[in-house]
Parts: C-alpha cells; sequence; structure tokens
C-alpha cells in the first residue's frame, strides 16, 4: 500500500481546503435513501471545520456524460450535509469558474460549501488538465475522502492531487487500513467469500485471492460456472457456459497456491424463481434438469461456518445466493450471522464492502457487528484484485 498523508499533518487553519466527497448516493424523489456515505463522511467535513478550515466539497452524482442534468444535481445533497452537520451549507452551482469562486470567496474559517456535480464538465471524466487547473485553482490544499471513487482516474479524484498538497481524509484513511488488516498483512488464516451472478466479473479477484487467501468460498450464481466446469449437470441454473475452462484454470490456480476452495456441495433449488417458490434441497450433483439453483445448501452452510471459525480474517464480496428473494437468502443470513457471531466474540476480523453485500448483511440484520463496512462498490473490488487505485495512488506521498 503506498503511503500517504493524513489530516494528522495537515493544519488547514484559515485555508481553503478542496475535500472530495463521494455523494453519489441513493435518491428517490429528492431525498436520500441510503444516508451511509455522507454519515461516513461527516467526521471529516466537522475535524477540517473546527480546525478553522473553508470546507469546500466536490462530489459527483450519477452519470450525467459532461452533460448539465437538472435531475442529477447535488443541490439536494447541500441540504442533506447541512442537516448532518447541524451546521449551513452553502452550495454553488458550478464547480469551477465564477459561481464557484463568488461562493468561495464569501466564506469565513470553520464554513462549508458543496460545489456542483463535477461531471457536468466533460474535463471532468477525461482527468482534463485545464479542468483540474480551474478546480484547483478555488482551494489551497486537497483532501480526497472519496476512496469509493479512487478507482476512477478523474480530475477531481487524480488530476487535483497533483496540483496541490494532498492528504487523505479520515473516511479515505479509514477504508486503506482496514483493507490494508484483511489482505495487505492480515492474520492467518484468511477466508474470502466470493459470490454473486457472474464469473465473468470477478475473474481478476478470483486471480488475485486464490494467491493471497487461505481459503476461497464460491457462491451464488457463479457456483453453478464451478459446478458445470466440474462435471455436474446444473438444469437451469444461470451460469456462464463459454467460461468452463476459466473456472478451471482457477481452481488449478488455487491448488498450486495451496488455496482451499469451498464450493457448493449441495443447493437449493426451484422450478421458478419467485418469491416464496417451492423449493428443495439437493446435492449439487443432482440437480433436476428441469430446476435451478438459487441458493447454496445447508450443507455448504455448515462448511462455510466451520471455515469462518477456523479462520481470523474474512473477507466478502457478493451474496451466496439470491437475497434479494426469499427463501433463497437463508444461506446468506445464516453465513452473515455466524461471522457476526465471531466477530463479535474477537476470533475475526470481517471486512465487507460491495453494494448487494452490504444490502445482504443489512437484511440479515447484522451489518453493524462487522469489523469493517467499506463505503465503495467498484473501488473495494478493484482493490480486492490487487490492482493500484488511481485516486489513492495519487496521494502517495
Ligand atoms: C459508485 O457509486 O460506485 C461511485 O460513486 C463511482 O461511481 P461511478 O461508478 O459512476 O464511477
Ligand atoms: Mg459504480
Amino acid at each position: 500500500m503506498p503511503s500517504f498523508r493524513t489530516l494528522d499533518s495537515l493544519n488547514p487553519a484559515g485555508r481553503r481546503v478542496l475535500l472530495r466527497a463521494d455523494l453519489n448516493v441513493p435518491v428517490r424523489d429528492g431525498r436520500v435513501t441510503d444516508a451511509t456515505r455522507i454519515e461516513r463522511l461527516l467526521p471529516t467535513i466537522r475535524e477540517l471545520s473546527d480546525k478553522g478550515a473553508r470546507v469546500i466539497v466536490l462530489s459527483h452524482f450519477d452519470r450525467p456524460k459532461g452533460k448539465r442534468v437538472p435531475e442529477m444535481s447535488l443541490k439536494p445533497l447541500a441540504d442533506a450535509l447541512s442537516a448532518g452537520l447541524g451546521r449551513f451549507v452553502a452550495f454553488a452551482d458550478d464547480c469551477i469558474g465564477e459561481a464557484a469562486e463568488r461562493v468561495v470567496a464569501s466564506m469565513h474559517d470553520g464554513d462549508v460549501a458543496l460545489l456542483e456535480n463535477t461531471r457536468f464538465h466533460a474535463g471532468e471524466e477525461k482527468n482534463d488538465a485545464d479542468f483540474s487547473r480551474a478546480l484547483a485553482s478555488l482551494g489551497d490544499v486537497y483532501v480526497n475522502d472519496a476512496f469509493s471513487a479512487a478507482h476512477r482516474a478523474h480530475a477531481s479524484t487524480e488530476g487535483i492531487a497533483r496540483l496541490l498538497p494532498a492528504f487523505a481524509g479520515r473516511l479515505m484513511q479509514q477504508e486503506l487500513e482496514a483493507l490494508e488488516k484483511a489482505l495487505g498483512s492480515p492474520t492467518r488464516p484468511v477466508v474470502a467469500v466470493v459470490g454473486g451472478a457472474k464469473v465473468s466479473t470477478k475473474l481478476d479477484l478470483l486471480g488475485n485471492l486464490v494467491g493471497k487467501v487461505d481459503c476461497l468460498v464460491i457462491g451464488g450464481a457463479m457456483a453453478n460456472t464451478f459446478l458445470a466446469a466440474r462435471g455436474f449437470a446444473v438444469g437451469r441454473s444461470l451460469q456462464e457456459a463459454d467460461l468452463h475452462d476459466t473456472a478451471r484454470a482457477i481452481l488449478r490456480q488455487a491448488f498450486d497456491a495451496k488455496c482451499q476452495v469451498l464450493m457448493p456441495t449441495d443447493v437449493v433449488v426451484a422450478a421458478e424463481f419467485k418469491e416464496g417458490a417451492a423449493h428443495r434441497r439437493v446435492d449439487a450433483s443432482a440437480i433436476p434438469p428441469d430446476q435451478m439453483a438459487l441458493d447454496v445448501g445447508p450443507e455448504t452452510v455448515a462448511a462455510i461456518a466451520e471455515a469462518f471459525r477456523a479462520a481470523r480474517t474474512l473477507v466478502w464480496n457478493g451474496p451466496l445466493g439470491a437475497f434479494e428473494t426469499p427463501p433463497f437468502d437463508a444461506a446468506t443470513v445464516a453465513a452473515a450471522r455466524e461471522a457476526a457471531r465471531l466477530t463479535a466474540a474477537g476470533s475475526l476480523l470481517s471486512v465487507v464492502g460491495g453494494g448487494d453485500t452490504v444490502a445482504a448483511l443489512r437484511h440479515a440484520g447484522v451489518v453493524e457487528q462487522f469489523s469493517y463496512v467499506s463505503t465503495a462498490g467498484g473501488a473495494f473490488l478493484e482493490w480486492l484484485e490487487g490492482k493500484q487505485l488511481p485516486g489513492v495512488a495519487a496521494l502517495a506521498a
């Protein structure tokens, strides 16, 4: 992990601090429906403001593709930030130019302002040098607290960090420290759970993990691809028939690296994929031709729980079954509860990330009990893949 400067080495009093946040939160009818990213960001804003900084918040929102799209304005987020902070948050309806300059010029020490969506300018995603300079001209220092956007080499996440003294915010620092503990220099044995629908989206992840962890649990529909690659009939289960060779190569790689792979030995099948559908447990070798596997079975869950009990560190990305559609949430809920119990008992450090994974743990009612829950989706995945995140690399001290 590259070393980076934190707020411990910044005296921001009286300075204009450009704070890159990730306010790309779910919003419906102008209301934030999941405020997790906002809540996790507030300590950084509070600390900077309390120390007398003029805090200028930058963020993207959704994917307006370089144009001003009124529905993708950050304006409602100024109110959400203000409510969370209990302080007034000014808003500028552009992130560069006169509108931004006017708001910044009117700030006093300790004030907080939010600038409009950086992605309203095409220069943002192009990491355009002029656009980066225009952003940088508004501040004296740069603080990046947007780990969840750090896999993007954009002007506000990468270009600007090269133009101003750059620091990691508290949330960025937390994310990096948690991930370092989980995979950089973990307490062994390490178990990783990888689930979700497709092997194709997790190839790099699996490839990197087999070289790093002691035990790899493969769940979700992607497990069907592995079962099929091993010669099992998977009936009407979702799977990727063109990836059997790839799946076998991953298993070989795991074998060479002495990484134990836990695949389902039993699954829960149904003839139709809908809530409350008639279902039953079958051996993974006996999936009927007219049925589909929608969850891993209880015998598999017991093996996963045992792997958790043997482990000291757990990294989790992706649900074990179709958890949004009960009863196919059973395995994910049971495994999540065991991980939570072991974490509470002090025998497991548990780190999770990815939107659907966090939603699954919330559904299981245990999200608070995990050691660390990342705010990132794509960035968490790329980090687990062993890739360098441009937004993090640019902070390297
Ligand atoms: C996210 O929500 O995943 C981040 O904010 C990044 O957004 P993006 O996928 O549109 O770049
Ligand atoms: Mg994304």
